[in-house]
């Protein structure tokens, strides 16, 4: 797959891990965050990798800061942006089944049950059921 990542200084270590994982299982990967620990604001980043995404050519995308509360609140204000704050296993499979979620956050300063890269793979082994949900999708869609 295709995958645009982006962080801010508060998951330089978390982003790094990810994209090593992603790439070493053969998916292609752009990296839009930051590589060091100079303080940089979380919106910044989260619309640069909104564009990316709605340019074409990923898909999906993952986003990082310290908590993954603030670059997935920015992402979500981006109109056809779905941003889900993944916690684990459940959380990533059903994000993509119920809310066909194109973007997911996690936090570098969270501590998860189970690996980042385990959630990613259980995100993007999980298909969107449609159905009932598109509609529920396409009212989500229209609130920006
Ligand atoms: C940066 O210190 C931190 O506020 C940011 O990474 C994120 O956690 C915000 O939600």
């Amino acid at each position: 797959m295709r995958i645009v990542i982006a962080n801010d200084h508060g998951a330089v270590a978390l982003k790094q891990e990810i994209v090593t994982a992603l790439r070493a299982a053969g998916h292609e990967v752009t990296n839009l965050g930051v590589d060091t620990e100079e303080s940089v604001d979380y919106p910044d980043i989260a619309r640069r990798a909104a564009a990316a995404y709605l340019a074409g050519g990923y898909d999906f995308g993952i986003l990082c800061c310290g908590s993954g509360i603030g670059i997935s609140i920015a992402a979500n204000k981006v109109r056809g942006i779905r941003c889900a704050q993944v916690f684990d296993l459940y959380t990533a499979q059903m994000c993509k089944r119920h809310n066909n979620a194109n973007f997911i956050a996690f936090g570098g300063r969270v501590t998860y049950p189970v690996p980042v890269p385990a959630m990613i793979a259980a995100y993007m082994e999980a298909e969107y059921e449609g159905g009932r949900h598109q509609r529920r999708v396409d009212k989500l869609d229209e609130l920006c």
